[in-house]
């Protein structure tokens, strides 16, 4: 007899998980430097359109589908009609592939927090991190052997996941309440220190000053879209992994409204955090705020460690605090992508949560390596690109339509309000069969043009085909093989 499935310690604890994998790095880097660049405080308008036309209905339909069918994506999507398993196995595949690059930020992120103790990068932080942190070589195709540092923050960060994925889902509900509330008292402490700075409120004047003309570029509107998804942790069977551990009389449609809305919530509050302190960064060097400003990577290893250590006092202290934020904001993403995966590996072949844990990350570990030589930052960079702006994109699209048009998405819905305390109106059904699917579609298309037109970061085409097409494929030929399988319940 299979054992009972395994069960979230709470309704709080279900929502914690995923509010845990939505918040991560892309609130703190990425979020705020989107709105600024798009119109400022007008951006909400897009933002919040996005929010309601697909984000929320996305991830009702991920984690309803997931609790519903008491499956991880694979199993899920063979419910719906068995030749699927291999598209969920695929979706599953890319959260694979996500956290084993992710997993290089975490460790990025545990070298700067030894750094931080004697404040080591100031004087010339860019040369820091490009050389004595990271060790870049001069392109992709030099590869260089692993720079140990690195090596050993990627240790730290897979060991991590491991013991907190060795007991299982249970295991996460505790983890969860630690490491999601964590990072938002931390960034309250980076916002105090942000707002006492002279120059701060330049800085929050310019992420919030509303530019309404911007509203009129579309192209705005499609970013506002990719944010969402990106940041909500849609189309990676994240959600519906978690949804699976849900009982079957749980509550769906309001528990994804509050990790939305606290997803969101955290997304604006980091952007307050991050440009009092660019404002501050801003006076000191005599520049205009729009030269300081920076996403991605480079604002939280070069621009924020720069303002750090601009700081009159306690250099070291808020630099800690900084990278402990990084790393308990980037964490609970990382054990939802593993899980996401390894959900599906369950539910096929009935492993243990402790083997599962413990043969992904001995797999996983050492792929990541790749990450951790000297070339491993444009092989990170390229990867990146393509499992979010290509990977997640077409799976949002298959995903959207299968269950939109393939799925009895009223009878859903139905079932949806039978058990949830927000009911969904027709308005979801829509959202699900046109809107999200049209605007994947553009998304997708307009990203294939300028990858067609030139390529990302003047790459050369091998290696964007071999990192970038390479790693879509091979998850491709791997979610083959794992759907042809024999799994445990037909053997037996
Ligand atoms: N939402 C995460 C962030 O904002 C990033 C992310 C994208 C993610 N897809 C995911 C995290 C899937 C976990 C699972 O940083």
């Amino acid at each position: 007899m299979p054992s009972p499935r395994e069960r979230w310690h709470s309704r709080t604890a279900f929502i914690m998980a995923a509010i845990g994998s939505a918040v991560g790095l892309g609130n703190v880097w990425r979020f705020p430097y989107v709105a600024y660049q798009s119109g400022g405080g007008a951006f909400l308008i897009p933002y919040f359109t996005a929010l309601f036309t697909a984000g929320i209905p996305m991830l009702i339909l991920e984690m309803g589908i997931g609790q519903r069918l008491q499956r991880g994506a694979p199993g899920a999507f063979a419910a719906i009609r068995p030749k699927l398993e291999w598209f969920g196995w695929w979706a599953a595949g890319l959260s694979a592939a996500i956290v084993i690059y992710y997993s290089t930020i975490l460790a990025w992120s545990w070298v700067y927090l030894w750094h931080s103790l004697d404040v080591a990068w100031a004087g010339d932080v860019e040369g820091f991190y490009a050389r004595e942190v990271l060790h870049k070589s001069a392109g992709p195709g030099e590869l260089g052997a692993p720079v140990w540092p690195l090596v050993l923050g990627m240790a730290l960060t897979w060991l991590s996941i491991y013991l907190i994925l060795r007991r299982g889902v249970r295991n996460v509900s505790k983890v969860v309440m630690v490491t999601v509330p964590l990072p938002l008292v931390l960034l309250a402490v980076l916002l105090a220190r942000g707002l006492t700075l002279p120059g701060s409120a330049d800085g929050i004047r310019y992420y919030l000053t509303p530019d309404f003309a911007m509203l009129g570029d579309w192209r705005i509107w499609l970013r506002a879209y990719g944010q969402i998804f990106f940041s909500l942790s849609l189309a990676s069977g994240v959600m519906i992994g978690y949804g699976s551990y849900l009982g079957r009389r749980a509550e769906i449609t309001n528990s994804a409204l509050i990790t939305a809305f606290a997803n969101c919530g955290t997304s604006f509050f980091a952007g307050f955090a991050v440009f009092s302190m660019l404002g501050y960064l801003a006076q000191v060097q005599g520049l205009p705020v729009p030269d300081v400003t920076d996403s991605g990577t480079g604002l939280a290893f070069v621009t924020y460690p720069m303002a750090i250590a601009k700081l009159p006092a306690l250099q070291a202290a808020i630099g800690v605090v900084f990278f402990i934020t990084l790393l308990t904001l980037g964490i609970d993403s990382a054990f939802a992508l593993q899980e996401a995966f390894t959900t599906g590996l369950h539910d096929k072949w009935r492993l243990a949560p402790e083997k599962l844990a413990r043969v992904f990350v001995l797999v996983a570990f050492p792929v990541s390596l790749i990450f951790t030589t000297r070339g491993g930052f444009y092989w990170f960079d390229i990867v990146d690109k393509w499992v979010c702006d290509f990977g997640l994109v077409a799976a949002g699209l298959g995903q959207s339509l299968i269950v939109g048009w393939l799925y009895d998405v009223r009878d859903f819905r139905a079932y949806l309000n039978g058990i949830s305390e927000v009911r969904l109106g027709a308005w979801w059904v829509w959202a699900l069969r046109v809107v999200t699917p049209a605007v994947l579609v553009v998304i997708l298309v307009m990203n294939l043009k300028a990858e067609i037109e030139a390529t990302y970061e003047g790459y050369p085409r091998w290696a964007t085909s071999a990192g970038g097409w390479g790693t879509l494929v091979l998850f491709a030929v791997l979610g083959w093989f794992l759907w042809r399988a024999r799994g445990r319940r037909e053997a037996a």
